[in-house]
């Protein structure tokens, strides 16, 4: 069998996504008010290994990955890129060696998408992008989830992104050309997404790009933002002067459709990219966004391990 990797949601295209959120969506329902740490009834992934390699920072990535592992009845291994061998040069491609013959599947968080791609090129175990300055597609995973869960459909549905064309907005480009939903983004010039990822927007007339916020929230029923200084940006301190005018407060949520749904990865950088009363609010799915993840990764998990 071809190993499923997942560097990006094309690699599962439309129909295997939908197939991995109705798993995350029945698993979550069938654990209600269980221990979080107490495993699956079925433990489907007993005994499986996830290795999990960290060259920037997380929170969310992290702890989800490794709870959905124990849920699923398997365990993960950290290895932080800095103090393991990588750090000191060992290649990828030996790292993907070793680390197959150790784990059932390797996941990924680091810069470069080339250095997921290699990972992949050389493991015999799946690869798993938790992020990288191309794309986040675990993210898009658990925001599709949640969008289902609060206006009880995807396809059809209007979002708009405001901010900065980053890895977490090639990811919902990807998700909409994929899954068919509508989609506006709204960044300014100079900060546009990747080439590549708009390419497959371009047979659609409800995906459209925009410099202007207000043109892409009007009417969205899906508001998503990120931050405007992603990691690896950190000295890059003119971002914030041009992304103001996409700040997602109070008076911009309101152009959007009565009742939208925000949703923001995390972590928001409050004040800047939205605004407390926006997050806090309760037009705010961010909360329940970032639990998804654990019931999104818990079946992408299956998905690559051919469990579904
Ligand atoms: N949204 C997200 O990926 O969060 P972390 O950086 O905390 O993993
Ligand atoms: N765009 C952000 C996402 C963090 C989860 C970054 O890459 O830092």
């Amino acid at each position: 069998m071809t190993i499923r990797h997942f560097l990006n949601l094309s690699d599962v295209g439309g129909e295997g996504i939908a197939h991995i959120l109705n798993e995350a969506m029945e698993r979550k329902e069938r654990r209600a008010g269980w221990p979080k740490g107490k495993p699956d009834a079925d433990r489907p992934l007993d005994g499986a290994v996830l290795a999990m390699i960290f060259e920037k920072s997380s929170t969310r990535t992290r702890v989800s990955f490794d709870l959905a592992m124990r849920q699923l009845g398997g365990s993960a291994i950290v290895l932080e890129g800095s103090s393991s061998q990588l750090g000191r040069g060992e290649t990828i491609a030996d790292t993907a060696r070793v680390l197959s013959r150790f784990a059932d599947a390797i996941m990924i968080r680091t810069d470069h998408h080339q250095k997921a791609e290699e990972l992949a090129e050389y493991a015999t175990v799946p690869v798993i992008n938790g992020l990288t300055d191309l794309s986040h597609p675990c993210q898009l995973l658990a925001d599709m989830q949640t969008v289902i869960e609060t206006r009880a459909r995807l396809a059809g549905t209007r979002w708009a992104w405001l901010g900065d064309g980053n890895n977490v907005c090639n990811s919902l480009i990807e998700a909409a050309a994929l899954m068919h939903f509508q989609l506006a983004v709204a960044t300014p010039n100079r900060f546009e997404p990747d080439v590549g990822m708009c390419a497959m927007a371009s047979t659609r007339d409800d995906i459209f790009f925009t410099e202007d916020p207000v043109e892409a929230i009007d009417g969205a029923e899906v508001v998503v933002t990120d931050t405007w200084v992603s990691m690896g940006q950190d000295d890059e301190d003119y971002r914030r002067e041009a992304f103001a005018r996409f700040r997602v407060d109070e008076a911009m949520l309101a152009r959007a459709a009565p009742g939208a749904t925000l949703l923001h990865c995390l972590p928001a950088h409050r004040g800047e990219e939205v605004t407390d009363a926006v997050i806090d609010g309760p037009q705010s799915a961010v909360w329940d966004e970032a639990e998804n993840r654990l019931h999104a990764q818990k079946a992408l998990l299956m998905w690559c391990l051919g469990r579904i």
